[in-house]
């Protein structure tokens, strides 16, 4: 306790400068007892008065601090938007914020004091009293709707409620937090119409990127097709020919001619040459019609469905058909180097590693275009329960700053018209779905590698 006003009281009073006290404040002198007992009374009043201006400081400090925390709740509860209405356990309402004064038109004298049932819409009364009843027995947090009765007519809100307690861990009222359904559906609706716009676009975007690897593949079939097919063309003709000038001596020689005609007519239709070039004729009209019948089986093959459940396919067979059909169409002249092992199998379904092969071997071909002594070189390997194909090609190489960006969906750097930069993105999703993993890096040499893994018959025993 500062002595200071004590102090100086001393040193003015009457007493000061009289004969001193004992160390029990009894007086030394007698006869100045009357003298000594004012001193003592006096110094109990300044002791008193000192308390008293302590604590009148103190409590100046804490109501000061007070203030403060009432004027920044003050200041939340007006920022909520969200209404919140404080209520006592029977459901008396003990305060609200500007939101809920907002919401039933009514300033917060005119609504504390109410019981909450008289703000609530007949409708949901029940509700709501079961909400209440369930907080305060079950001590527990209730998410809810209630219909709120407002001047503009049936509000509905989500409520979220939740138990008060006073600092003993008493229950003494409920709180409830309310937001209008009307704003939570229209920020809903609205939501969901961006997000349907937004699939739409999607979609669009996804059939343009099928569309253009279709017309990649009818091209490929079509150039692989278009070989076969004028081989069986060209060796029809031929046989045409032989056929004419056979069935032309076998009339003369049902004609009965004579052995020197026929000899003659023999020689002038080459009939011997006509002879042993049939069989050859045949065979290559042969390997020809069974080459397109391979390639439509191939086709067949790659437009398994996807709901099909997964199978051990002959990856080596669908390696081929991708570089065939993308490659060899495209860039006639292209080297190509091929490393597969046999048998080289995967597990899953064939048709979808076709679409990310022909991807991939397109992606290598687009790299190499105009570039000088293209090549690409294809490396399978079959280790620990798993296929490996690796694509490589004698490009440019992916750059450092994009590589890590390849894969997302429309990142491309081709030109507009070109390439969608989707192709990556739908090799990786489907990879993904086959458990196994596409990598992309520069080979040191130059170029790119782009390794393709998916799980092998081994993983499966
Ligand atoms: N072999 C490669 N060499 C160099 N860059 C590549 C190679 N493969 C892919 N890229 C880069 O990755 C980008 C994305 O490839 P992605 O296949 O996803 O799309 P795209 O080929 O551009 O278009 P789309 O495949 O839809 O026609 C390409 O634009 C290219 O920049
Ligand atoms: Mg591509």
């Amino acid at each position: 306790m500062p002595a200071s006003k004590g102090e100086d009281l001393l040193k003015d009073s009457p007493g000061a400068g009289l004969a001193p006290l004992g160390g029990d404040g009894v007086p030394l002198v007698p006869g100045a007892e009357a003298d000594q007992a004012w001193i003592a009374v006096i110094r109990k009043m300044d002791e008193t008065y000192a308390e008293l201006v302590t604590q009148q400081v103190e409590l100046e400090a804490k109501n000061a601090a007070l203030e403060e925390v009432q004027g920044f709740i003050a200041g939340l509860l007006g920022a909520m938007t969200d209404l919140l209405i404080a209520c006592d356990l029977s459901g008396r309402v003990e305060q609200v914020n500007h939101a809920a004064e907002r919401a039933f038109g009514l300033k917060a004298e005119a609504l504390i004091g109410r019981p909450l049932a008289d703000l609530i819409d007949p409708s949901s009364r029940a509700t709501a009293q079961d909400v209440l009843a369930t907080m305060a027995s079950r001590r527990r947090i209730v998410d809810s709707e209630f219909t709120f009765a407002t001047p503009d007519g049936p509000e509905q809100v989500a409520v979220n409620g939740a138990l008060r307690f006073d600092p003993r861990g008493r229950a003494v009222g409920i709180v409830l937090v309310g937001r209008p359904l009307g704003e939570l559906r229209r920020a809903y609706s609205d939501l969901a119409a961006a997000h349907e716009h937004l699939k739409h676009t999607q979609q669009q975007l996804v059939h343009a990127e099928k569309m253009a690897s279709l017309g990649r593949l009818v091209a490929g079939v079509a150039h692989e097709l278009n070989n076969p097919i004028s081989f069986v063309y060209g060796n029809a003709h031929a046989l045409k020919r032989y056929a004419d000038r056979l069935v032309a001596y076998l009339d003369q020689v049902h004609d009965g001619a004579d052995a020197a005609a026929l000899k003659a007519a023999r020689e002038e239709l080459r009939i011997d040459r006509a002879r042993a070039d049939l069989a050859p004729t045949l065979a290559g009209m042969l390997e020809g019609a069974e080459r397109v019948r391979d390639i439509v089986a191939d086709l067949r093959r790659f437009s398994s469905d996807r709901r099909e459940a997964p199978s051990v396919f002959d990856l080596a067979a669908v390696v081929r058909a991708a570089v065939d059909w993308v490659a060899k169409s495209q860039m006639p002249d292209l080297a190509i180097a091929m490393d597969l092992p046999e048998p080289f199998e995967a597990i899953g379904h064939p048709g979808h590693i076709h679409q990310v092969m022909m991807n991939l071997v397109q992606n290598a071909v687009d790299a190499m275009e105009s570039r000088p002594e293209a090549r690409l070189e294809i490396a399978g390997a079959m280790a620990g329960g798993t296929a490996r194909v690796s694509v490589r090609d004698t490009g440019p190489g992916i750059p450092a700053d994009v590589i890590s960006r390849i894969f997302d969906p429309f990142f491309t750097t081709k030109p507009v018209g070109k390439g969608t930069g989707l192709g990556l993105s739908i090799c990786y999703r489907i990879v993904a779905e086959h458990q196994g993993a596409l990598d992309a890096e520069n080979h040191p040499a130059g170029g790119a590698i782009m390794t393709l893994t998916l799980p092998a018959p081994e993983a499966r025993r």
